[in-house]
C-alpha cells in the first residue's frame, strides 16, 4: 500500500468492503471517512430532501441528530423505552407528523432496538427505516446483521469500537444498489460524467453535490487484520460481560444491569447506578476509567434549543443521562481486573447511608 502510493480510497478499502459485506451478508458495503458521514450520506441517499423530518431517539450519541441537519433534514425526537435504550415505537408514533419521513433506530450499548415494533410502526406511518448501528458490529436479529433490518445503517471503526481503526474511519451497509450507488458517488465529490470501478454496470448520476469522504488505506489495512479476531474478541468480552453480572447482582446502589437479549454484542457495559457521578468519581480514585456516554439527552443539547424542548420532555432518555455508567471493557481485560472494578463499587456503597 505504501509502496503503490494509493493511500485513499484504494485496493485495501475495496478489499475491507468485501470482507465486511461476506461478515455481515450485506449486499454493499461502502467505506467512508467516519461513522458520522456514513449516517449524513445514507440518509442523502436514501432520499432525504431538505426540510425532511427524521425520528430520532432523545438518548444517543450526537452524531445521531447532527447527521440529519447536516443531510439537510430536521431531528425529531422520541423517547426511548423504559426498559432498554431503543426509541420507544408509542413515542414514535406520538412525534411522528406531515413532514416525517424517516425513522432512525439506534441500537446502542449491548442491545438492538426491539426492531419489530420499530419496522411495525414506520410501516403503519409510511417511514423509511435508517438504523444508527454505528455501534452494532456483530449484532444480529435472527441472523440478520444490524444495519440491514431497514434501507440501510452504518458502522463506526472510532477506535475505541468493537471492530476499532487507529484514527476516524466508517461504512455504510446496505442491500439497495441505489442507495450503494449514490453512496458511491457522494463519498467522492459526487459523480461528474464518470462511473466508479466499484459497481458495474450501474453508472447513474446522482445529481446532488458530493462531498470528500474516502477513506485511508491504512485504515482499511489495519481493520482488515482485526476483522479476522472479531469474533474471538466479540466472545471474549461476552465472558467479561457476564463475570460483571455475576458479580452485581444484588449489589445495592446499582439499580440496572443490561439485559442479555439474543443477537447482542457486548460493545461497553453499561449500569445504572444510584449517585452515579460519585460512584464514578470513586472508581477514578481508584484508577478505574468508566465513561458516561450520553450526560445530556439530545433535546436539550445547545444546538437543538430552537426545537423548543424542556427538561421533562422525554423522561426515559433523561433518566439514562443521570444514572448510566459504562464500566472498563475491553477483549484483553484480565478476570481480575473485573473482580477489582466489582470490589470498588461494592465498597463505595457500602459506606453510604
Ligand atoms: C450511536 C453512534 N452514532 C454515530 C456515531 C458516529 O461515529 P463516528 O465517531 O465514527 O463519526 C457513533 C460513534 O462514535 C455512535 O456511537
Amino acid at each position: 500500500m505504501i509502496e503503490n502510493g494509493k493511500y485513499s480510497h484504494g485496493h485495501k478499502v475495496a478489499k475491507l468492503e468485501s470482507a465486511l459485506a461476506a461478515y455481515t451478508g450485506a449486499r454493499f458495503v461502502i467505506g467512508v471517512n467516519s461513522g458520522t458521514d456514513a449516517l449524513v450520506l445514507l440518509l442523502r441517499a436514501a432520499g432525504l430532501r431538505p426540510g425532511d423530518e427524521v425520528v430520532v431517539p432523545a438518548f444517543s450519541f450526537i452524531a445521531s441528530a447532527s447527521s440529519v441537519v447536516l443531510a439537510g433534514g430536521r431531528p425529531v425526537f422520541a423517547d426511548i423505552e423504559p426498559d432498554g435504550y431503543g426509541i420507544d415505537p408509542a413515542s414514535v408514533a406520538d412525534v411522528a407528523g406531515e413532514r416525517t419521513r424517516f425513522v432512525m433506530p439506534v441500537h446502542l450499548f449491548s442491545q438492538l432496538v426491539d426492531i419489530d415494533k420499530v419496522l411495525d410502526v414506520a410501516w403503519r406511518l409510511g417511514l423509511t427505516v435508517v438504523e444508527d448501528s454505528a455501534e452494532a458490529i456483530g449484532m444480529r436479529h435472527r441472523g440478520t446483521h444490524a444495519g440491514l433490518l431497514g434501507a440501510g445503517g452504518v458502522l463506526s471503526f472510532f477506535p475505541t469500537k468493537t471492530l476499532g481503526a487507529i484514527g476516524d474511519a466508517g461504512a455504510v451497509l446496505t442491500d439497495d444498489p441505489r442507495i450503494a450507488d449514490t453512496v458511491d458517488a457522494l463519498r467522492h465529490h459526487g459523480r461528474f460524467g464518470r462511473t466508479i470501478d466499484n459497481f458495474p454496470g450501474i453508472s447513474t448520476e446522482t445529481g446532488l453535490p458530493g462531498m470528500n469522504s474516502k477513506m485511508d488505506d491504512i485504515q482499511a489495512a489495519v481493520l482488515l487484520a482485526k476483522l479476522t479476531r472479531l469474533d474471538a474478541d466479540i466472545a471474549r468480552r461476552a465472558q467479561l460481560a457476564a463475570h460483571y453480572t455475576e458479580l452485581l447482582t444484588g449489589v445495592p446502589g446499582v439499580r440496572k444491569l443490561p439485559a442479555a437479549r439474543p443477537g447482542g454484542v457486548f460493545y461497553v457495559y453499561v449500569i445504572e447506578a444510584e449517585a452515579r457521578d460519585d460512584l464514578a468519581a470513586h472508581l477514578s480514585a481508584q484508577g478505574v476509567q468508566t465513561e458516561v456516554y450520553y450526560p445530556v439527552p439530545l433535546h436539550l443539547q445547545p444546538c437543538f434549543r430552537d426545537l423548543g424542548h424542556r427538561s421533562g420532555d422525554f423522561p426515559n432518555a433523561e433518566a439514562a443521562c443521570r444514572h448510566t455508567l459504562a464500566l472498563p471493557l475491553y477483549p484483553d481485560m484480565p478476570a481480575a481486573a473485573v473482580e477489582k472494578v466489582c470490589g470498588s463499587i461494592r465498597d463505595f456503597y457500602r459506606g453510604r447511608p
